[in-house]
């Protein structure tokens, strides 16, 4: 469901309550910089009407001129100032953003993030907060000075006449209001589509990068090289459109502000204010309009503002599929069992009222076809998902009741595809346990069948991976996961598929290592190598939900 424009904005206000004093500041001074250049334009005139001895107020011309000269010193001071003030903000708040959004997807990991394209987060993460700084930076602060400018002229110019204070406050709402909501109106719906549109294009491009091996491979190269063209071609001529509105939008307001000073001295003459007065008045709302045609200017970006707004604040507030628990039981592990589980994605059921106990000190395997459910029990032991139905549990308590970082250090998991960072490989391993001394992470090695490999390197476990990346092999990739999981030496190993490319050596040499580090130590091994299967003390299998 979309919301509307006004609850993204107090959504996103609700992000800059920290920063509300430098806020005021910036507003503060951007209204007394306005003040000072509309001063500067009328007092010029009344200098004129000085000299021709009409001016209806007591200035001498010494006096005029002085105020002008301090007056331009001033605006260039406060505008200075209020510039400082609203960046400071922004980048700010930008980093608040970008903490906050880490702090979201952190929370909706993993569960949630196995649905969403990468591209399209990136996306999130890198256009859509930087668009967001110009929300920040450049719409507050602005919108909130013109309304201020604005009802400070309306008095200025009521104290001459009420009824020609009266035209100002409804030539400042036109200017300001009507024309801005009415083109923003007109172009939010490509300002949604644009913002989607990238998104998709940008994971759509990454997908495209990641797989271009299989691209080449099967000659799907200039489909793809197309695709990405027409795309483009298309957020192309979206932002054509928008452009044209923001045209059209800017040249209504230079229209508007010319026929309402013209209708303003027609109302004046109407009204037969005396000519100094109609003469200072006019060019007081004429010399003014600078803050509402800033507003004018925002209604284009503003769509887009909108939108990325939109996105970002929903991602914050989606609520994840575990919320982490940070006080809870602490108990030692004694076993782990599942009781009369069900579990679905979405409708597609993948295990049915399945109960299995995995004692202290055994080995168990995990067997069933590709698709059956064994990754899905094991992130259902790590309590990454929910079970609507039955229960699963460590020491004979629910999963939902230990303290999750208890939890965690009750569990190694290592899935089924190793990520690895932009680290050395030493520091790749060491994050199974960040405190590891130099020897623990050796033996882990030893133990994953990975140190004589990293001896090999010629910086050892300083090599760092980026510099490996892709000339990793799958099974050197697979045994720096298990190294993790054996450094985080929790009494509950979760392995999936953790010999699957293997060789029959290495495969060997890290099941060895298992068998004698079951040791009050329960380790759930999912595999379809019968060559590891051989280790286990008992064996299930998952078919249709169930466990045999
Ligand atoms: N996040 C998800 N959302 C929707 N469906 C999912 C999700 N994760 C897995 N599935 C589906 O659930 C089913 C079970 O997946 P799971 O990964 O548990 O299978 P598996 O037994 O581990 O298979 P494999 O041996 O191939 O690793 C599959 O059909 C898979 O497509
Ligand atoms: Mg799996």
């Amino acid at each position: 469901m979309r919301r509307s424009g006004i609850r993204i904005m107090w959504g996103l206000l609700g992000l800059l309550r920290p920063l509300s004093p430098v806020m005021v500041l910036c507003i503060l001074m951007g209204t007394a910089g306005f003040f000072c250049a509309i001063a500067i334009t009328v007092l010029g005139v009344n200098l004129l009407l000085t000299a021709a001895d009409l001016s209806p107020w007591a200035f001498s011309f010494s006096a005029g001129a002085a105020v002008m000269a301090v007056c331009a010193a001033a605006r260039a001071a406060l505008r200075y100032g209020e510039q400082i003030c609203g960046h400071f903000i922004a980048f700010k708040l930008l980093a608040v953003l970008r903490d906050r959004l880490f702090g979201a997807l952190r929370r909706l990991a993993p569960a949630k993030l196995e649905q969403r394209g990468r591209g399209d987060l990136i996306s999130l993460i890198t256009g859509d907060i930087e668009l967001l700084e110009v929300f920040y930076a450049h719409t507050v602060a602005p919108v909130c000075i013109a309304v201020l400018v604005s009802a400070g002229m309306v008095c200025a110019i009521g104290v001459f006449h009420p009824l020609l204070g009266a035209a100002a406050c409804v030539s400042y709402l036109i200017v300001g209001c009507v024309i801005p909501l009415v083109s923003s109106g007109l172009g939010r719906r490509q300002g949604v589509e644009v913002r989607d549109r990238l998104g998709e294009l940008n994971s759509y491009f990454l997908e495209s990068l990641r797989g271009i091996r299989e691209t080449l491979q099967y000659s799907r190269d200039d489909e793809r090289a197309l695709e990405i063209a027409q795309r483009t071609e298309e957020i192309n001529r979206l932002q054509g459109q928008l452009k044209k509105h923001e045209a059209a939008a800017s040249s209504w307001s230079g229209a508007a502000v010319t026929a309402l000073t013209l209708l303003m001295l027609g109302a004046g003459l109407l009204l037969s204010v005396p000519f100094p007065d109609l003469l200072l008045t006019t060019v007081m709302l004429s010399a003014s309009f600078g803050p509402v045609l800033a507003l004018a200017g925002l209604s284009a970006t503003m769509d887009q503002t909108l939108a990325a707004g939109e996105r970002v604040l929903t991602l914050m507030e989606e609520a994840p599929e575990t919320e982490d628990i940070l006080q809870g039981e602490k108990p030692d592990f004694e076993g782990a069992e599942a009781r009369h589980l069900s579990f679905s994605y979405g409708s597609e059921e993948i295990l049915r009222d399945l109960s299995v106990k995995f004692p202290e000190g055994k080995i168990i395997a995990v067997t069933g076809r590709s698709g059956s459910g064994k990754s899905t029990l094991l992130k259902l032991l790590m309590r990454f998902w929910k079970a609507p139905e039955g229960t699963v549990r460590i020491s004979g308590l629910d999963v939902g009741r230990i303290q999750t970082d208890h939890l965690r250090s009750l569990e190694s998991y290592m899935i089924q595809e190793t990520d690895l960072f932009h680290d050395s490989i030493g520091d790749n391993i060491r994050i199974g346990k960040p405190d590891a001394a130099q020897e623990e992470v050796e033996r882990a090695a030893e133990k994953a069948s990975l140190h004589d490999f990293i001896m090999t390197l010629p910086q050892g476990y300083d090599t760092p991976v980026g510099e490996l990346g892709g000339t990793l092999s799958g099974g050197e990739r697979q045994r720096i996961g298990l190294a993790r999981a054996f450094l985080h030496d929790a009494p509950l190993l979760l392995l999936d598929e953790p010999t699957s490319n293997l060789d029959s050596l290495n495969e060997g040499s890290v099941l060895k290592a298992l068998s004698e580090s079951r040791q009050g130590r329960t380790v759930i091994l999912v595999s379809h190598r019968k060559s590891t299967l051989s280790i286990a003390d008992s064996s299930y299998t998952i078919d249709s939900g169930r466990l045999s």
